[in-house]
């Protein structure tokens, strides 16, 4: 029985289990625990000589995991810390080679229903947005302190949020006021500034998101952790990589295409491969999405993309 209520369901379990393929007695590193979904899966598939490194940048997010992997608790090791930096925490830990790494990108639906961590706009909070709480600007620092022209940008590249500008202005008029402090007086703000809700996503969705990926660095963030992640593979050990939104596919996307290269025509005669060294195959050519069935009964799984890699010569 676990000490604590979990909600976050796991996307696409299946399709990641095979995909990675999962070796008994291999070794794994899960580079987003989460609440240890995934990793209750991986362990079962790996048996008991199998062992795997959980990494998280949330302290509550490990407390969740650790609760929930305790019956496997000597395969286990726990780390605190960001995927962007998982090749030292690898390496740190004993984890030098590896058969496969997974990510898991974003945030739980058990982080979205913490209001005190200020993810959601659906629940009253401080304005944070933190996963990590030990370090780093929150959601609020940033909205009362970068200028308009910046929160413009902010929410159009990482909210890919059309009505960016007005937003922006709002937070800009608002805060002269009064400082936004919490998700609620976010959320209010954005509704007014766009003309009220029409449709059944929240108007401040994007504002939200947008905030939370700079609040974080995940872009970047993502970028080092499949470059650090593809440094500890083994020949044959696969990479997979879940995302959320069009902004991190599309990094994944590029990543992956770049190790595994193309063959360009010469004018002088035949052809030279191009790409980046060590050198990868896909292991999905088309992206993997939820069936029906897991949409249903997982709504989170509608914008789950998957894509797998695997290494062919380091
Ligand atoms: C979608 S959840 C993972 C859920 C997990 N796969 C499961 O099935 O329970 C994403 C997790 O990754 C963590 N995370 C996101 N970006 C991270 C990063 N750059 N470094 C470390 N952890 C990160 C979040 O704190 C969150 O707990």
């Amino acid at each position: 029985m676990s000490d604590y209520n979990m909600v976050h369901k796991s996307v696409l379990v299946a399709e990641v289990l095979e995909l990675l393929d999962v070796v008994p007695g291999g070794v794994y590193i899960d580079g987003t625990l989460g609440s240890g979904g995934h990793s209750e899966f991986l362990l079962k598939a790996m048996g008991e000589k199998g062992r795997l490194l959980g990494i998280d940048q949330d302290e509550h997010a490990l407390e969740r995991a650790k609760d929930r992997l305790k019956e496997w608790k000597g395969q286990c090791t726990f780390a605190h810390g960001n995927f962007a930096n998982i090749a030292e925490i690898a390496r740190k830990n004993g984890f030098d080679e590896v058969d496969g790494v997974l990510m898991d990108i974003g945030v739980s639906s058990d982080q979205l229903e913490e209001a005190e961590r200020g993810f959601s706009f659906m629940k009253d909070g401080p304005l944070d947005m933190r996963m990590d709480k030990s370090c780093g600007e929150t959601a609020s620092e940033l909205v009362n302190n970068l200028s308009e022209q910046e929160l413009r940008q902010i929410l159009r590249t990482f909210g890919e949020e059309p009505k960016a500008r007005r937003i922006a202005m709002a937070i800009v008029e608002s805060r002269k006021k009064n400082l936004i402090v919490t998700t609620s007086e976010l959320a209010d703000l954005v509704e007014k500034a766009v003309g009220g809700r029409r449709g059944r996503i929240h108007p401040a969705t994007r504002t939200f998101q947008a905030l939370r990926i700079a609040v974080n660095h995940e872009l970047d963030s993502l970028k080092e952790g499949l470059a650090g992640g593809l440094s500890l593979l083994r020949d044959g050990g696969r990479m997979a990589v879940i995302s959320f939104h069009s902004l991190e596919d599309r990094i994944v996307k590029r990543f992956f295409a770049a190790h595994v290269g193309k063959n360009v025509s010469l004018i002088s005669g035949g052809s030279e491969w191009i790409g980046e060294l060590p050198l990868m195959e896909l292991v999905n050519r088309k992206l993997v999405m939820a069936g029906d069935d897991e949409n249903e009964v997982n709504p989170r799984a509608r914008s789950a993309k998957l894509r797998v890699a695997k290494l062919v010569m380091s």
